[in-house]
């Protein structure tokens, strides 16, 4: 895979937050993926600065990016070569890129498709094999209703389901990111449920600028599981 600076066979935390064997880095492997870590946040902040002051100065757009760092964080402890990592909503692609750039095999969905032209050329700049889809992450059919039985998804939009043009089921993923907006995590949670892998770790960042973990979508997964140093 392109990019990729796993030199380790083991992973250092399973999807389900579980430890697992101490793995060896290469010392200046890893120090190159830093490098390269904080080349593509810088990146990804000086576009999501420009996006903020031109097209969110005119008018209302769901994408806000979470804290990169919060992220990193996480992904660094999940990482392990092979491992298949979704975006839901990869707006510019940073976290995806991230993820292929730590070992992860990476895909991106977003419905916007001058986000995903962006994505790509983030990608191209940053040596990622990353790929991204133009779609929805809700699967084709899938209906919400909440307790109350109301359908609304709030800013999660309607459009063609992006999993047949990745070639992947909603299953095939290990780890899946999103950012849902205030109300929107049950419906994330309940895509999970309904089409996840039983076994994949979903995270979602929430604005307080924590993330939570759910096995399946369902069990949380605690916080300090995900990071802990093996
Ligand atoms: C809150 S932003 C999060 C962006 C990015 N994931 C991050 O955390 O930095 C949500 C993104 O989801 C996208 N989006 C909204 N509905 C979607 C859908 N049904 N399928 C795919 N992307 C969607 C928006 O265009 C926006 O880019």
């Amino acid at each position: 895979m392109v990019g990729t600076a796993v030199v380790a066979a083991a992973g250092e935390a399973g999807t389900d937050g579980q430890r697992r064997p101490a793995v060896t880095r290469e010392p200046d492997a890893e120090a190159a993926l830093h490098a390269r870590l904080d080349a593509l946040c810088a990146d990804g902040w000086a576009i999501w600065e420009r996006f903020d002051g031109t097209v969110r100065e005119r008018g209302f757009h769901p994408f806000v990016p979470a804290d990169y760092e919060v992220v990193r964080a996480t992904l660094l402890a999940l990482r392990a070569p092979g491992r298949r990592f979704l975006e839901w909503g990869s707006a510019t692609g940073i976290i995806t890129i991230m993820a292929d750039l730590m070992g992860f095999d990476a895909y991106g969905i977003e419905v916007d498709a001058g986000l995903v032209a962006t994505a790509r050329e983030v990608a191209a700049r940053h040596g990622s094999g990353a790929r991204f889809v133009v779609g929805s992450f809700l699967p084709t059919g899938y209906r919400w209703r909440s307790a109350d039985g109301d359908g609304r998804t709030g800013t999660i939009a309607r459009g063609d389901s992006g999993y047949q043009q990745l070639g992947r089921a909603p299953e095939d993923f290990d780890v899946v990111f999103g950012y849902p907006w205030g109300g929107e995590a049950p419906v994330m949670r309940d895509v999970m449920q309904r089409y996840g892998s039983p076994d994949a770790l979903l995270l979602l960042f929430d604005a307080d600028g924590t993330l939570q973990g759910y096995r399946g979508g369902r069990q949380p997964v605690a916080a300090d599981a995900l990071t802990a140093p093996a």
